[in-house]
């Protein structure tokens, strides 16, 4: 017995230098080798219970020896182990390392799109003098779009603005003008709002396409006359494009607005020589508005007799390609980079 308790030290001996000398055994491989030795089913394990053979009186030394060998074997396992979870960390660390001293990559800074450029401009005008911001749904009912508008069911003015219909009463509203209504059947008198938004018609060429954007502009109050309407469209064309630029009212039609015009400013290009740009007139189109035509205030819930009220829409797309010379409306859609880095 004695032999065999010697042989098994000198053999946990030789395991574990050899496991040392290798530092090959990962620390899962290594539990279980040590139970080999140390455990339930391991060779230790197995001498205590031959004890149980062997004559009395040589028991308890033989006993005391097993124990001893148990207790070795137990340090031993425990300082090879430390030693191999020690180098697993090491090994850990090291492939964990990260360099905080690398320079980073450095985040692209994106810029607003030209045409958000000219709504906040718009909005800055008009938030100094009271205005508020009001958006109304893209999907929009034929009632808001068109007949609240003053232009009833088969009326020709339909046919100013080609339409997608969704279904006999939906349609994708072709204006911000419905946002009119709908600021005046939600709230009273006086009113100065701003309705910014994407509309959308039937149309395509280098300055039309099928999604555009609008900026509807509502005054609604007593008294107001077309000096007024004057005064809120010349300020917006100067602040847009300029306090050197000339400005010119001329009649229009449009359903919603009696009377109805158009603003011109000068062309940048040519002075107002004539040119290109200006189609050889010297002026360039810039919006529309009117005096609120009673028929519409009163479809908003406001009275004719005691409120009077001025209007106007604005292409947002137009602006922006006449004031930053973009020559083709898709340039605004495409969303190069290129392009729009340039509004940085
Ligand atoms: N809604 C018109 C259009 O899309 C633009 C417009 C003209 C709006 C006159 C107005 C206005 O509010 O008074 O062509």
């Amino acid at each position: 017995m004695k032999e065999i308790i010697k042989n098994l030290q000198t053999e946990i001996s030789e395991v574990l230098s050899q496991v040392e000398a290798d530092m090959k055994l990962s620390s899962k491989e290594f539990f279980e080798l040590q139970g080999n030795y140390i455990s339930k089913t391991g060779k230790i394990t197995a001498l205590l219970r031959e004890l149980g053979k062997v004559p009395k009186e040589e028991r308890a030394e033989l006993g005391k020896e097993i124990n001893a060998l148990k207790v070795w074997a137990e340090n031993q396992f425990a300082r090879v182990e430390k030693k191999i979870k020690e180098a697993e960390l090491a090994k850990r660390y090291e492939s964990e390392k990260i360099d905080i001293t690398i320079k980073g990559k450095e985040p692209k800074i994106g810029a607003l799109h030209p045409v958000t450029h000219i709504k906040n401009e718009i909005i800055g005008i008009f938030e100094g003098l009271g205005f508020d911001v009001f958006e109304g749904p893209e999907i929009e009912d034929d009632y808001h779009n068109f007949t609240a508008l003053n232009v009833p069911a088969d009326h020709p003015a339909r046919d100013m603005q080609d339409t997608f219909f969704i279904n006999e009463k939906l349609l994708l509203r072709t204006q911000t003008s419905p946002g009119q209504i709908r600021v005046m059947e939600n709230r009273k008198p006086p009113i100065k709002v701003l309705v910014p938004g994407r509309v959308f018609r039937s149309d395509d060429d280098a300055t039309h396409s099928a999604m555009f954007h609008q900026m509807e502009g509502l005054v609604v109050d007593k008294g107001l006359t077309v000096c007024d309407l004057y005064g809120v469209l010349n300020k917006l064309a100067l602040e847009l494009f300029g306090e050197n630029r000339k400005t010119r009212l001329r009649p229009n039609f449009f359903p919603f607005t009696e009377p109805s015009v158009e603003l011109d400013v000068s062309c940048a290009m040519c002075g107002g020589d004539g040119c290109k740009l200006c189609k050889g007139t010297g002026w360039i189109e810039v919006l529309g508005g009117g005096m609120v035509h009673p028929k519409v205030l009163k479809n908003g819930g406001v009275d004719p007799e005691v409120y009077t009220g001025l209007a106007f829409g604005v292409g947002m797309d137009r602006i922006a390609m006449l004031k930053y010379g973009i020559p083709n409306i898709k340039l605004l859609f495409e969303n190069d980079a290129r392009m729009l880095e340039q509004f940085k």
